[in-house]
Parts: C-alpha cells; structure tokens; sequence
C-alpha cells in the first residue's frame, strides 16, 4: 500500500500581503510546514518547500481605499514585511515570491484559458449590486449597512463584525457603497463559474474513500461539504485589482483570488525551478503535502483539486494536514482589534530567541483542536523545558567536559561499557523510532515530546551516574559518561533540529561538528555524520576531539518580561473596550414591526414632574418617585437609580407611560412607568420636554 515517493512537493498557504503575520499563522501552519520540510530533508530527501505572499482579492483594494495609496502598494509593503519576518524566524521555504508576479499572471491566464477553451466553465449571468455613482460593481464587502440581527451600522456585505453573523448584501438595512455612499442598484453581470457538482461524485470518491487517512478534522469538514452538496462557484470578479480575465467578454474582470492563489504554488516552483518544474507538478511519484488553516479546507481540498482535475496532468494532494485555530490568552485571535502577537513585535522584545517561539507554539500546535497561548505557558516553556532539560543537559555535558579533560572528548577504552551505559545507547533509536513516526503522520506536538524525551534521557543518565563524585575515584569511567553525554549532544542536535534550527546551530557549533546541511536546494543532501540515518550513532565525535567552550542554549526567560507582554494585551483590551462602548452608543436598534394608530392611541403618555426621590433599600438599581401627573399624585418605581442620584430626579419634568397596568416591585405599587432614552455613552436619561409644559399635558 505504502507509494514510494521520489521527491516532496510541500505547500504553506500563501498569506495575505495586507497585513503583518502574526503567532497564530505560525502555529498553525508555517512552523508545522517548515519542521516537515526540514525533517524530510535531513532524511536526505527531495524536498521543494514553496509559498509566497497572496497579493490579489478585495481586502487588499479596501485597505488602499482607505490609506489614500494603490494595492500595489499595500501588497509591496507587506510582502516585504511577511518575507522578513519568516526568513528571521527560520522558516526555511525553496522559494518564497507573490502573485503579482508575471511569471504567476501568465501561469493563472493560461490556467484559465485551457479550463475554458475545453468548455470546463459554464457562464451565467446574474444580478449583482452595482455603485452609479463609480461606474462599478461592487464586492460584498464593499457594501454597508446596519446588520438586522444586532443594529451596528457598520456591516458588511457579507459579514457583521460586531456580532458575527454571515450576511448577504440583501440583508443590509440601508445598504449603500462604502466607497461613494450612493445606495446601490442591482444590474445584470456576466460570470465563470466551476461547476463543481460535476466533480462531487469523483472528489467524494477520492476523498472519503481513498484518504480516509486525513486528519479527522479535514475529512469530516470535507465530509460535511460533499453530503451538503456542491454548487457551481464563480471563478470571477467584477473588480479591477487581480489577473484580467483573458477572453472576450472579460474585460473589467479579474480571476477571482481564490482561483489564481493556489496556482501560485505552481507559478513559484515555475520561478525557482523554469526548466524542471514540470517533474514537480506532474510525476504520479511526487508526495505532495499543503500546510494551511482551517479557513482554508474547502479550497485546498476541494476547489484547487478540482480546478488540478480539471486541467489535467497534475498531481493531487496527498494530505492536506490543516490546523485548527490558536487563541491568545483565551480569546480569539483577531487583526481588527490587534488581538495578536506580531511576530515584528515578538522580534523587538525577545530578540535572538526565535526557537523559543518555534518550541512554544509547536508544543501547544492547534493540532486537532483550537488551542491557547498564554505568556505564562511560554515562559514556563522556555524556563522549564528549553532551559532545564534541553540547555542544561547540553551544558552540564560541555563544562564537564572542560573542567575535567580539557575540552577534549575522552577515549572510552575496550570493555568500559557498563549495562547502565549500554541501555542509554539502546534507548536512543526507540525515541527517534517514536519521533519519526509521529513527524511522518504530522503530530508536531508528540514529536516535540519525544525530542524533549531524548534530552531528559541524557539528564538522568548523568544525575545517575553522577561523574562529578566519580571523577575523586575514577576518571576512567568518568571519560565513558562524558564521551557519551556528547554523544548523545550530538544526537540532540539533529533531533532538535526541525523545531529548533537556530539552536541547533549553535550546539553543533559548540560542539565543532558540521553543521546540519539543512539547505534549501531542493536536492541538497546532508553531508557528513549529521543526518536523521544516523541519529542513534554514538561516534559522532572522536576521542580528542577539541570541543569550544560552553554558551547558553537558552537563557531563563523573567517574570518581568512576561508580565510586559500581558500588560500591552491588557492595554489592548481597554483600548477596544473603549472603542466598543463607543460603537455601543452609537447602535441603532433595528425599527420595530409595523403598527397602526389605534396601537399608539391605547398609550396614555404625558407630562409629568418629580416631586420626591427615595432610594429603595437593599437594591441598586430602582428608585422609589412620587409625581405630579396633572391627573393624581402617584408613586412609580423605576430601575433608574445607576443613572441618577435621588436629588438629581426631584423637580424634573419627564414623560411618563400613565396607564401601564399597576405592577408591586418590593413591595411597593407602582402605577407607570418614566419614558427612558439611551445617550451616547449607553447610559440612560429620562426625557425631558424642551419647554415647561403643565403636567398632565397628553403626547401624541
Ligand atoms: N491568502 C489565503 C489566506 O490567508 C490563503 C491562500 S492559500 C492559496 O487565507 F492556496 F490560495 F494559496
Ligand atoms: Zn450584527
């Protein structure tokens, strides 16, 4: 059952070139892609590990709109600033371009072109909404208006960001154009569309009969899409900014960004690779592998391989490991209110320790579940693990060595290995065993574990065989335990390798071996002693071996320097909170069902006036108001007392609702109820008329 593959073809979704990327993106897909890629390049495979940033679709136009600039210049900065951030933190990509590039333009036109040559396509026309006043169809998101589940004013087209529910522009009440404010009309427009129900029965058959293998959460997401049914879906836009539809009728249009995106896998190989692309893309003997999120499912498994089917000739993906999401200190991860750890941010404050993070975010990887960082489990993380067992087995090993043999590695003579020795060696290949298999099956987290393992081994061995009191009785066998913690240094160097490469570097470097050739050449093979084949081996360093001094691994990370961290999240918090109380005020219910006269008539309201205050005891909210109502003195309870003090309300002049049925709050009788507005701040204020009118005057 088992292919043998010749050549690894791994994909991480391109990210979207109109913001920065931040520790979720990390998690869930880039640091698991990248430790794959490494992994199987240390196997001494074919590796090309490809991806780029996503330049085209309509956030990227709107955010330009609204900086007064042009998308290309949105995408230019933040390409450049996406490209860095992964280059410092090791995420070791074949290539990493965009699609605004020629070479993708012309690969998408092509794509395209085939698909409708061959008549893949059916084109439909249908009403979209359409802005008079900039001659211009308009996106979902371009379209505002107030949401008619929760009245924020500000929603979407296709989304309420207050209260997120799914809209379409149809729901909007008063929708208009976010760009001209015109309200929009509705006009005829032409659209390509894949139909994807005629690939149902083959996806369904590819999918859940032949890779029942995918992770659950993919193949139930896959699952719950097909037995939904598929429809057709537009593979075009009326819009000015992405790749020109290259047919007659098309022009205005462009491919829709998620048609031309995941060819941009293919166009960034063409890039690095111009005359041998081909091998990649369409030989049976390529395993092909997209890291992304959970976001991304139905169009990496389901639209691109139909769109791959389509055109013909290139290989499927064979897994589609997607991550579910990570929060952030227990709340969702979010750009709008700069919920998030920006991974320029993380730089400036914790610089040099890039496999802190790595380490972190890959032991608590959203692998089958959301999952959550907190700064607190990143530094216990760092302090606990990275620094007690990892960097101080590796620096207990390295000053030993130093203190008692000068930095050279001893000779173990004939004969010298005793059982306890023997049993560490052995344990070594039952951890990598471990380790491999859980890479090969993307479980980051357990391989994690199993490295760490390997690192705890190494500890005990030394607390057990505790050569700082042999070394008073007996440096022989000191020289054995020595020689092999630098062994097994060795060993963990190459472990660590794919989840911490900048710290394996660095002990590889201590211990003056060669470094991992981790290489991004697509068929660069490790050279030398330091490959996977090879972990287990315990002759990685010949006796006399000169070693360099010992350097921290890793260093303990302060409460300090956390509790900074959850400061700014803090500040963060206050800041939207303000900013939501803001838009709270400014909400505007929905208007109510329709009613007639009569229905208003049955409500006697009138002017009315305070004449005494009192709080009712033992509550917070109800104050207990005598009042004039022209007609009787009376009593009202009112549930005002957050809002007024007792002395605020006697000798105002209100509204009053006159003939509510009588109701007993605490014990008290109260005949009406004050008419109350919401203000700006969401408090509320009793209405008051703008002239003094006697009491008992009737409103209507
Ligand atoms: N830009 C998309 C996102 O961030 C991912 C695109 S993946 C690709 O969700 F396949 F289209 F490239
Ligand atoms: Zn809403």
């Amino acid at each position: 059952m088992e292919k043998k593959f010749k050549r690894h073809l791994i994909t991480a979704a391109l990210p979207y070139a109109n913001g920065s990327v931040h520790i979720g993106h990390l998690a869930g897909v880039y640091v698991p892609a990248d430790i794959y890629a490494r992994f199987q390049r240390l196997k001494g495979e074919d590796v090309l590990f490809v991806c780029g940033s996503d330049e085209h679709g309509v956030p990227i136009t709107i955010k330009a709109k609204q900086l007064g600039c042009t998308p290309q210049d949105i995408v230019d900065k933040y390409h450049a600033i996406i490209k860095d951030s992964f280059n410092r933190f090791g995420i070791s990509f074949s290539i990493y371009s965009r699609t605004s590039s020629k070479i993708h333009a012309e690969t998408a036109s092509e794509f395209f072109l085939k698909l409708y040559k061959e008549g893949k396509f059916v084109a439909q026309e249908s009403e979209q909404y359409f802005d008079t006043a900039t001659n211009t169809f308009l996106a979902d998101r371009y379209i505002v208006g107030t949401c008619p589940k929760c009245g924020f004013e500000g929603a979407y087209g296709d989304q309420c960001e207050k209260c997120g529910s799914t809209l379409s522009p149809d729901e909007l009440i008063n929708p208009h154009s976010s760009i001209s404010g015109a309200t929009p009309i509705k006009k005829k427009t032409k659209h390509w569309y894949l139909p994807l129900d005629k690939y149902e029965d083959w996806l369904k058959d590819w999918i859940l009969n032949n890779h029942k293998e995918w992770k659950t959460n993919v193949y139930g997401q896959c699952k719950s899409w097909l037995d939904g049914g598929l429809k057709p879906r537009a593979v075009t836009r009326d819009l000015d900014w992405g790749i020109p539809v290259p047919i007659e009728g098309g022009e205005g249009k462009v491919l829709y960004v998620w048609f031309d995106a995941p060819i941009g896998y293919i166009s960034n190989t063409k890039e690095l690779l111009p005359n041998s692309w081909e091998k990649w893309w369409k030989s049976e003997d390529t395993h092909m592998v997209h890291f992304i999120g959970k976001d991304n499912i139905v169009f990496h498994c389901i639209v691109f391989p139909a769109m791959l089917k389509a055109h013909g000739g290139y290989v499927l993906p064979d897994n589609v490991p997607a991550n579910e999401f990570l929060n952030l200190e227990g709340d969702k991860i979010s750009t709008s209110r700069n919920w998030a750890v920006w991974l320029e941010d993380y730089l400036a404050d914790f610089p040099g320790q890039q496999d802190v993070l790595r380490y972190a975010l890959c032991a608590n990887a959203p692998e089958t579940k959301d999952n959550d960082f907190t700064w607190k489990d990143f530094q216990a993380r760092n302090n606990s693990e990275l620094v007690a067992i990892y960097g101080n087995f590796v620096n207990r090993s390295i000053v030993l060595t130093h203190k008692y043999f000068d930095g050279k590695v001893p000779a173990i003579h004939d004969g010298a290995l005793q059982k306890i020795d023997k049993d560490f060696i052995a344990s070594i290949p039952q951890i990598k065993e471990q380790l491999q298999n859980s890479l090969e099956n993307f479980r980051f987290r357990d391989a994690l574990k199993e490295a760490m393992n390997m690192a705890r081994l190494g500890n005990k061995y030394l607390t057990d065989t505790e050569p700082w009191k042999v070394i008073k009785t007996d440096k022989d066998r000191v020289a054995v335990i020595l020689n092999l913690s630098l062994q097994l240094c060795a060993n963990l160097s190459i472990v660590f390798e794919p989840f911490c490469p900048f710290s394996s570097k660095k002990l590889q470097a201590m211990l003056k071996i060669a470094p991992v050739n981790n290489e991004v050449c697509p068929t660069s093979k490790p050279d030398g002693l330091v490959s996977w084949a090879n972990i287990g081996r315990v002759d990685f360093l010949e006796a006399g071996h000169t070693i360099n001094a010992p350097e921290l691994l890793f260093s303990k990370i302060e409460d300090e320097a956390v509790l900074a961290q959850v400061q700014k999240l803090n500040n963060t918090k206050k800041a939207n909170a303000a900013k939501a109380s803001e838009a709270a005020a400014k909400v505007v219910t929905p208007q109510k069902a329709e009613c007639v006269i009569d229905d208003f008539d049955k409500m006697d309201i009138r002017t009315a006036t305070v004449l005494e205050a009192v709080k009712v005891p033992k509550t917070d909210k109800l104050l207990k108001l005598t009042i004039d109502t022209g007609i009787d003195k009376r009593v009202i309870v009112s549930g005002i007392a957050e809002y007024y003090t007792p002395e605020q309300m006697v000798g105002k002049q209100i509204c009053i609702l006159a003939n509510l049925k009588p109701r007993v709050l605490r014990g008290i009788e109260s005949k009406g109820m004050i008419l109350m507005a919401k203000d700006g701040a969401g408090k509320m204020r009793f209405i008051t008329p703008q002239e003094i009118i006697a009491n008992g005057a009737q409103i209507g």
